[in-house]
């Protein structure tokens, strides 16, 4: 296990936790319980919240960006070095456009919920209607835990077909932790999945129970 991924993958899980909590929170808690209130009185419950939940956003938002990033590039490396799929693992998993479309949403709902506890004049549109943007930003928020886990099963054990098409392979026991990637050191098999070019193969090839029809071998376009 290395000990640096683990703290990685904490810290990302961790800041994801606070940031979509204080938008259920906000949503689904506070801008109901504070609707019926006369305006002067509901301005200052958000301004009194807005100013202490503001330093916990900027730190979410740091450690996200930074954490994530540090995944990318460490995990991008460790595919490249072992040369999974012979090179072609990133291109047969989409994994890169996965990643963008991730990325993108990301910046967006990072906006919203700055905007949400900021002050300035530019972003006042949108605390002028918290109710809707910050169920927007939640469905964002969302939209990026859903990207990211459909990522993450790209290269973890439930896409081994070794076993039948769903499952961890035989003889394999443990996740490494390195960016959850199974080492599979319980099997020569399953320590050379990646390098085949099966992995992730189940969302592809109907036979290993996937949809589309594309293999996972097929060679570079
Ligand atoms: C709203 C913001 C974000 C949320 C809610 C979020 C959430 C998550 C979650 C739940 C995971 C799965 C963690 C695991 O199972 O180990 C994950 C993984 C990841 N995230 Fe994020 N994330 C966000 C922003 C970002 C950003 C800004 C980046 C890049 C700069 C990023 C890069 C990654 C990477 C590379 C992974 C690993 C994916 C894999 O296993 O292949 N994330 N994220």
């Amino acid at each position: 296990m290395d000990p640096t991924l683990l703290l990685l993958r904490w810290a990302h899980i961790l800041a994801a936790i606070a940031l979509m909590g204080g938008l259920v929170f906000t949503r689904f808690a506070l801008v109901p319980a504070v609707f019926d209130l006369d305006a002067t009185t509901r301005d200052r419950i958000h301004d009194a919240v807005r100013r202490r939940w503001l330093p916990w956003v900027i730190a979410a938002i740091t450690v996200l960006l930074a954490s994530g990033l540090a995944n990318f590039l460490l995990f991008n490396g460790r595919v490249k070095a072992e040369g999974w799929a012979d090179g072609q693992w990133m291109r047969q998993t989409s994994y890169h456009a996965l990643f963008g479309a991730k990325f993108l949403l990301a910046l967006v709902a990072f906006y919203f919920a700055s905007a949400l506890v900021g002050r300035g004049e530019g972003t006042q549109w949108v605390r002028n209607d918290r109710a809707k943007w910050s169920s927007v930003t939640l469905g964002l928020a969302l939209a990026v835990v859903l990207l990211s886990g459909w990522m993450r099963q790209l290269h973890t054990g439930p896409n081994q077909i070794e076993s039948g098409g769903v499952g961890m392979p035989s003889g394999t026991s443990r996740v490494d932790g390195e960016m959850g990637v199974d080492s599979g050191e319980g099997s020569d098999r399953s320590a050379n999945r990646y390098r085949d070019g099966r992995a992730g193969s189940v969302f592809r090839d109907p036979a290993a129970g996937g949809s589309e029809t594309a293999p996972a071998t097929a060679p570079a376009q």
